[in-house]
């Protein structure tokens, strides 16, 4: 035993002080810089938010052409990080290329950042922000045996990221839907940032370290990628895969309160009331689902499941709401995205708010961040030889 506080899962423990993102979890309140999200949302494009992540305040019009500029000059990746792809199967998970991509970053710069020059600050976020659509487009097109595009800089953020995905060589024209392009651009601002959840906490404590800034958001890509964090936009899908029909969502649910399965994109460590998050996202669904005059069966499924969530007793007993996770998924399935890139697009978006914590506390004097335990195994005991052992 220790003086120290034992609190698994970080339930009480606020080890950083921070100014990018306010929660209230109990109102269903979510504030960047200030800002309620549905407003960003509705009105800001991802890149501004970003910029306010990043710099304190939303930019004015002058702040906000030259950072668009310089994010559009660093879209490319080089020609040797392209070789990287091939290292993988086709087959592979676009999160395990992801991580191995991004982790190889580190080693094309290299140099440990200089905390005290803000140039070399910007530049890190600048070509994390432009880099990853970039790499997360080609990790689809690897695995889909297609080959890479090369980024569009007269292109917007969205619309570049949905060209790279969908053009092909043979279909350069090819031209993408501006609605598509809005519900995108207004998926990765909903995923912009989170304060300190899991991923994040690990791009901080990694960074706490000094480790190289690249290489610590690959670390948070890994934290991401599990079903009870970023994982769990692929895991709905799944879900309501597995469930099939509105028939079967009785049964479900009963499996759901024996505890032999979650439901997935259901529930939050902080809030307990409607993510604010989760209410834009189903309104953006009913948007691009009605634009392109989509009918999906599952957004049915999604909503029956809702439905009975809200109004059942274990879910309200326990305050689980849905998330963000619960209707992206079919909103990306609408835009053409397959569902094993769902977490690499929730990785592209929240990178912004990654670098931003990260910059944030290089910004001030720092420690290492290193937890104590409550140790439960053997008291001290002497050496035994190998042939004395039972
Ligand atoms: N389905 C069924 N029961 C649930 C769920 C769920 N989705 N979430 C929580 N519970 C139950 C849990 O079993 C526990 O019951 P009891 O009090 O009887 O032990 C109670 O509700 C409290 O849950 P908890 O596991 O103590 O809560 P937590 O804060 O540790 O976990 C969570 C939060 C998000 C990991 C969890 O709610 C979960 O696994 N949800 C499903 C996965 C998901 O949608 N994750 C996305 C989160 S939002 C976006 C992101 O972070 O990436």
């Amino acid at each position: 035993a220790g003086y120290w506080t034992y609190d698994p899962g970080f339930k009480v423990t606020a080890p950083v002080e921070s100014e990018i993102t306010y929660i209230d979890g109990d109102k269903g309140e979510l504030l960047h810089r200030g800002y309620p999200i549905d407003q960003l949302a509705e009105n800001a494009e991802y890149l501004e938010v970003c910029y306010a992540l990043l710099h304190g305040d939303l930019p004015n019009a002058e702040q906000k052409e030259d950072f668009y500029k310089k994010v559009r000059e660093h879209t490319g990746v080089h020609d040797q990080l392209r070789k990287f792809f091939e290292g993988f199967r086709r087959d592979a998970h676009p999160m395990a290329i992801m991580v191995g991509v991004v982790g190889a970053l580190s080693a094309f710069y290299h140099d440990n950042l200089d905390v005290t020059d803000e140039k070399q600050r910007e530049i890190t976020a600048i070509r994390l922000i432009s880099k990853m659509p970039t790499i997360a487009a080609m990790s689809y097109k690897y695995t889909k045996g297609e080959p890479f595009m090369y980024p569009r800089n007269d292109f917007s953020y969205a619309e570049n990221f949905l060209y790279m995905m969908f053009a092909t060589p043979a279909d350069t024209d090819y031209k993408v839907d501006p609605v598509l392009v809005r519900a995108m651009d207004k998926i990765f601002t909903l995923h912009a940032d989170h304060e300190q959840n899991a991923s994040t906490s690990t791009v901080r404590l990694t960074a706490s370290t000094g480790a190289n800034p690249y290489a610590c958001i690959a670390a948070g890509i890994v934290a991401l990628w599990g079903p009870s964090h970023g994982g769990a936009n692929e895991a709905v899908l799944q879900m309501l895969d597995e469930i099939g029909t509105v028939e079967n969502v009785d049964e479900f649910m009963e499996k759901v309160k024996r505890k032999e399965v979650k439901l997935m994109g259901f529930g939050h460590r902080v809030y307990k009331n409607f993510d604010p998050r989760a209410k834009v996202m189903k309104e953006t669904c009913d948007e691009v689902l009605g634009a392109l005059g989509i009918n999906d069966p599952k957004l049915e499924l999604a909503m029956k499941l809702e439905k009975i969530a809200l109004e059942d007793e274990y879910f309200v007993k326990r305050n689980l709401y849905p998330n963000v996770d619960f209707y992206s998924g079919i909103i990306l399935k609408a835009i053409g995205i397959p569902t094993s890139m769902f977490t690499v697009i929730f990785a592209l978006a929240r990178t912004s708010g990654w670098i931003s914590h990260l910059l944030e506390m290089h910004s001030a004097p720092f420690k290492i961040g290193r937890p104590r335990q409550l140790y439960t195994g053997e008291t001290k005991r002497d050496f035994v030889k190998v042939e004395d052992r039972k």
